[in-house]
Protein backbone atom coordinates (compact mmCIF):
# COMPACT_ATOMS: atom_id res chain seq x y z
CA UNK A 1 0.00 0.00 0.00
CA UNK A 2 3.11 2.27 -0.02
CA UNK A 3 1.67 3.93 -3.27
CA UNK A 4 -0.60 6.20 -1.23
CA UNK A 5 2.31 8.00 0.02
CA UNK A 6 3.17 9.07 -3.66
CA UNK A 7 -0.08 9.70 -4.33
CA UNK A 8 -0.35 12.20 -0.70
CA UNK A 9 3.10 13.58 -1.37
CA UNK A 10 2.18 15.04 -5.07
CA UNK A 11 3.02 18.67 -5.84
CA UNK A 12 0.99 21.00 -4.58
CA UNK A 13 0.45 25.04 -4.82
CA UNK A 14 0.12 26.70 -2.09
CA UNK A 15 -3.17 29.20 -1.64
CA UNK A 16 -4.05 32.18 -1.30
CA UNK A 17 -2.83 34.16 1.90
CA UNK A 18 -6.19 34.06 3.65
CA UNK A 19 -7.15 30.62 2.36
CA UNK A 20 -11.32 29.34 2.56
CA UNK A 21 -11.86 25.86 3.57
CA UNK A 22 -13.08 24.67 0.60
CA UNK A 23 -9.54 24.58 -0.81
CA UNK A 24 -8.50 22.71 2.16
CA UNK A 25 -11.19 20.29 1.95
CA UNK A 26 -10.34 19.63 -1.95
CA UNK A 27 -6.60 19.49 -1.03
CA UNK A 28 -7.02 16.63 1.58
CA UNK A 29 -9.01 14.63 -1.26
CA UNK A 30 -12.64 15.14 -0.16
CA UNK A 31 -12.96 16.41 -3.75
CA UNK A 32 -14.67 13.50 -6.17
CA UNK A 33 -16.85 10.79 -6.62
CA UNK A 34 -18.67 9.34 -3.58
CA UNK A 35 -16.04 11.22 -0.98
CA UNK A 36 -16.71 14.93 -2.12
CA UNK A 37 -17.90 17.48 0.47
CA UNK A 38 -18.93 21.12 0.54
CA UNK A 39 -17.46 23.35 2.73
CA UNK A 40 -21.56 23.95 4.45
CA UNK A 41 -21.45 20.00 5.40
CA UNK A 42 -17.42 19.75 6.37
CA UNK A 43 -18.42 22.82 8.46
CA UNK A 44 -21.94 20.95 10.18
CA UNK A 45 -19.32 17.85 10.54
CA UNK A 46 -16.62 19.53 11.94
CA UNK A 47 -19.44 20.97 14.42
CA UNK A 48 -21.13 17.55 15.24
CA UNK A 49 -17.48 15.79 16.15
CA UNK A 50 -17.03 19.06 18.14
CA UNK A 51 -20.02 18.10 20.14
CA UNK A 52 -19.10 14.18 20.10
CA UNK A 53 -15.69 15.79 21.94
CA UNK A 54 -17.75 17.83 23.94
CA UNK A 55 -14.25 20.18 23.43
CA UNK A 56 -13.83 22.79 25.61
CA UNK A 57 -12.61 26.60 25.14
CA UNK A 58 -9.06 25.96 26.10
CA UNK A 59 -8.73 22.40 25.01
CA UNK A 60 -5.53 21.44 22.61
CA UNK A 61 -5.75 19.08 19.65
CA UNK A 62 -2.95 17.32 17.77
CA UNK A 63 -3.82 15.46 14.56
CA UNK A 64 -2.23 12.06 13.07
CA UNK A 65 -2.36 12.26 9.31
CA UNK A 66 -3.40 15.90 9.74
CA UNK A 67 -3.28 16.67 5.74
CA UNK A 68 -3.29 20.08 4.95
CA UNK A 69 -5.48 20.95 7.80
CA UNK A 70 -9.02 20.80 6.82
CA UNK A 71 -10.41 18.89 10.35
CA UNK A 72 -8.03 21.38 12.24
CA UNK A 73 -8.35 24.60 10.56
CA UNK A 74 -12.02 25.30 12.19
CA UNK A 75 -10.74 24.70 15.44
CA UNK A 76 -7.41 26.89 15.22
CA UNK A 77 -9.71 29.63 13.97
CA UNK A 78 -11.45 29.49 16.88
CA UNK A 79 -8.56 29.88 18.84
CA UNK A 80 -7.79 26.35 19.88
CA UNK A 81 -3.82 25.73 20.00
CA UNK A 82 -3.60 22.77 16.73
CA UNK A 83 -1.02 20.42 15.68
CA UNK A 84 0.09 17.47 13.72
CA UNK A 85 1.74 15.13 11.74
CA UNK A 86 1.66 14.11 8.29
CA UNK A 87 3.81 11.90 5.95
CA UNK A 88 3.36 14.24 2.96
CA UNK A 89 5.68 17.28 2.63
CA UNK A 90 3.39 19.09 0.04
CA UNK A 91 0.81 19.14 2.31
CA UNK A 92 2.55 19.69 6.08
CA UNK A 93 3.88 22.76 3.89
CA UNK A 94 0.41 24.25 3.21
CA UNK A 95 -0.72 23.48 7.12
CA UNK A 96 2.20 24.94 8.28
CA UNK A 97 1.92 28.16 5.66
CA UNK A 98 -2.17 28.79 6.68
CA UNK A 99 -1.84 28.17 9.98
CA UNK A 100 1.57 30.12 10.66
CA UNK A 101 1.79 29.97 14.59
CA UNK A 102 1.43 26.33 15.28
CA UNK A 103 3.55 23.05 14.73
CA UNK A 104 3.07 20.85 11.90
CA UNK A 105 6.01 17.79 11.19
CA UNK A 106 6.40 15.49 8.19
CA UNK A 107 6.53 12.65 9.74
CA UNK A 108 4.91 8.75 9.31
CA UNK A 109 2.07 7.93 11.98
CA UNK A 110 4.19 5.85 13.81
CA UNK A 111 6.62 8.43 14.87
CA UNK A 112 4.18 10.22 17.09
CA UNK A 113 5.83 11.73 19.74
CA UNK A 114 3.90 10.55 22.60
CA UNK A 115 5.73 12.80 25.37
CA UNK A 116 4.15 15.63 24.11
CA UNK A 117 0.68 15.31 24.87
CA UNK A 118 -2.46 17.25 24.37
CA UNK A 119 -5.83 17.33 25.22
CA UNK A 120 -7.16 15.49 21.94
CA UNK A 121 -5.34 13.43 19.99
CA UNK A 122 -7.58 12.39 16.88
CA UNK A 123 -7.44 11.00 13.55
CA UNK A 124 -10.04 12.11 10.47
CA UNK A 125 -10.18 9.34 7.41
CA UNK A 126 -6.58 8.60 8.56
CA UNK A 127 -6.43 5.21 9.10
CA UNK A 128 -7.89 2.91 5.52
CA UNK A 129 -4.46 4.30 4.07
CA UNK A 130 -2.59 2.12 6.36
CA UNK A 131 -0.51 -0.51 5.89
CA UNK A 132 -1.62 -3.18 8.15
CA UNK A 133 -3.88 -4.06 11.04
CA UNK A 134 -0.45 -4.07 13.32
CA UNK A 135 0.76 -0.91 12.16
CA UNK A 136 -2.80 0.75 12.72
CA UNK A 137 -2.48 -0.94 16.57
CA UNK A 138 1.03 0.78 17.20
CA UNK A 139 -0.35 4.23 16.17
CA UNK A 140 -3.51 3.88 18.25
CA UNK A 141 -1.00 3.13 21.21
CA UNK A 142 1.14 6.04 20.33
CA UNK A 143 -1.83 8.19 20.75
CA UNK A 144 -3.23 6.55 23.41
CA UNK A 145 0.06 8.10 25.38
CA UNK A 146 -0.30 11.33 23.88
CA UNK A 147 -3.61 12.47 25.06
CA UNK A 148 -4.77 13.54 28.07
CA UNK A 149 -8.42 13.31 27.68
CA UNK A 150 -9.81 11.94 24.37
CA UNK A 151 -8.59 9.71 21.82
CA UNK A 152 -10.51 9.99 18.46
CA UNK A 153 -10.37 8.68 15.37
CA UNK A 154 -13.17 9.46 12.95
CA UNK A 155 -14.21 8.38 9.56
CA UNK A 156 -13.21 4.75 10.14
CA UNK A 157 -13.78 1.73 7.69
CA UNK A 158 -16.38 -0.44 8.89
CA UNK A 159 -15.33 -3.99 7.54
CA UNK A 160 -19.17 -5.21 7.97
CA UNK A 161 -18.98 -2.85 4.52
CA UNK A 162 -15.58 -3.92 3.06
CA UNK A 163 -17.00 -6.33 0.10
CA UNK A 164 -19.75 -3.39 -0.92
CA UNK A 165 -17.11 -0.52 -0.60
CA UNK A 166 -15.24 -2.51 -3.21
CA UNK A 167 -17.68 -3.41 -5.63
CA UNK A 168 -18.88 0.56 -5.67
CA UNK A 169 -14.78 1.49 -5.94
CA UNK A 170 -14.55 -1.33 -8.83
CA UNK A 171 -17.43 -0.11 -10.83
CA UNK A 172 -17.76 -1.50 -14.39
CA UNK A 173 -13.77 -1.96 -14.38
CA UNK A 174 -13.42 -5.64 -15.45
CA UNK A 175 -10.65 -7.22 -12.67
CA UNK A 176 -7.63 -6.58 -14.98
CA UNK A 177 -8.81 -3.06 -15.35
CA UNK A 178 -9.13 -2.84 -11.66
CA UNK A 179 -5.94 -4.29 -10.41
CA UNK A 180 -3.94 -1.66 -12.93
CA UNK A 181 -6.08 1.15 -11.73
CA UNK A 182 -5.80 0.60 -7.83
CA UNK A 183 -2.32 -1.72 -7.35
CA UNK A 184 -1.04 -0.34 -4.07
CA UNK A 185 -3.71 1.72 -3.44
CA UNK A 186 -5.94 -0.63 -1.05
CA UNK A 187 -8.09 0.45 1.50
CA UNK A 188 -7.80 -0.82 5.24
CA UNK A 189 -11.11 -1.88 6.84
CA UNK A 190 -11.93 -2.16 10.65
CA UNK A 191 -13.97 -4.00 13.05
CA UNK A 192 -15.92 -1.78 15.63
CA UNK A 193 -14.37 -3.99 18.30
CA UNK A 194 -11.09 -2.68 16.75
CA UNK A 195 -10.01 0.50 19.20
CA UNK A 196 -11.31 -1.50 21.89
CA UNK A 197 -9.23 -4.64 21.81
CA UNK A 198 -5.82 -2.64 21.01
CA UNK A 199 -6.30 -0.61 24.02
CA UNK A 200 -7.00 -4.01 26.09
CA UNK A 201 -6.09 -3.73 29.59
CA UNK A 202 -6.33 0.28 29.90
CA UNK A 203 -9.34 2.69 31.41
CA UNK A 204 -11.39 4.16 29.01
CA UNK A 205 -14.94 4.85 28.32
CA UNK A 206 -15.47 4.49 24.41
CA UNK A 207 -18.51 5.86 22.11
CA UNK A 208 -18.82 4.55 18.83
CA UNK A 209 -20.93 6.46 16.05
CA UNK A 210 -22.37 6.10 12.74
CA UNK A 211 -20.73 8.77 10.17
CA UNK A 212 -22.82 11.56 9.25
CA UNK A 213 -22.15 14.07 6.76
CA UNK A 214 -24.42 15.60 4.44
CA UNK A 215 -24.44 14.09 1.03
CA UNK A 216 -20.88 11.98 1.53
CA UNK A 217 -21.19 8.83 -0.14
CA UNK A 218 -18.90 7.05 2.45
CA UNK A 219 -21.40 7.82 5.46
CA UNK A 220 -22.33 4.08 5.00
CA UNK A 221 -18.98 2.23 5.41
CA UNK A 222 -17.36 4.93 7.60
CA UNK A 223 -17.92 5.20 11.88
CA UNK A 224 -16.04 7.34 14.62
CA UNK A 225 -14.91 6.75 17.98
CA UNK A 226 -14.59 8.69 20.67
CA UNK A 227 -12.22 6.73 23.82
CA UNK A 228 -12.27 9.30 26.87
CA UNK A 229 -9.86 7.94 29.14
CA UNK A 230 -10.41 7.63 32.99
C1 LIG B 1 -8.09 11.86 3.40
S1 LIG B 1 -6.69 12.73 3.96
C2 LIG B 1 -7.31 13.44 5.46
C3 LIG B 1 -6.52 14.63 5.93
C4 LIG B 1 -7.03 15.27 7.21
N1 LIG B 1 -7.03 14.31 8.28
C5 LIG B 1 -8.39 15.87 7.03
O1 LIG B 1 -9.35 15.39 7.63
O2 LIG B 1 -8.52 16.83 6.28
C6 LIG B 1 -5.62 11.41 4.56
C7 LIG B 1 -4.30 11.91 5.08
O3 LIG B 1 -3.63 10.85 5.76
C8 LIG B 1 -2.24 10.98 5.51
N2 LIG B 1 -1.62 9.66 5.78
C9 LIG B 1 -2.02 8.46 5.30
N3 LIG B 1 -1.24 7.48 5.77
C10 LIG B 1 -0.32 8.07 6.58
C11 LIG B 1 0.77 7.56 7.37
N4 LIG B 1 1.05 6.25 7.39
N5 LIG B 1 1.53 8.43 8.08
C12 LIG B 1 1.24 9.76 8.02
N6 LIG B 1 0.23 10.30 7.30
C13 LIG B 1 -0.56 9.46 6.58
C14 LIG B 1 -2.19 11.42 4.06
O4 LIG B 1 -0.95 12.00 3.70
C15 LIG B 1 -3.36 12.42 4.01
O5 LIG B 1 -2.94 13.71 4.33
Amino acid sequence: MDNWKDIWSRTRHLPNEDPDLQFLIDTDGFNSGAGKISEEAWSTYVRHAASLMNIQPDESLFEVGCGSGAFLYPFYKNGHQVSGIDYSPSLIEIASFVMPEMDFSILEATQVDPTRRFDIVLANSVFQYFPSLEYAEEVLRLMWEKTNRLLVLLDLNDIQFAEEALRIRKGSLSLGEYEKKYAGLEHLFYDRNFAEKALKGKRFTINISNQQIKSYGNNKFRYNVVIEKW
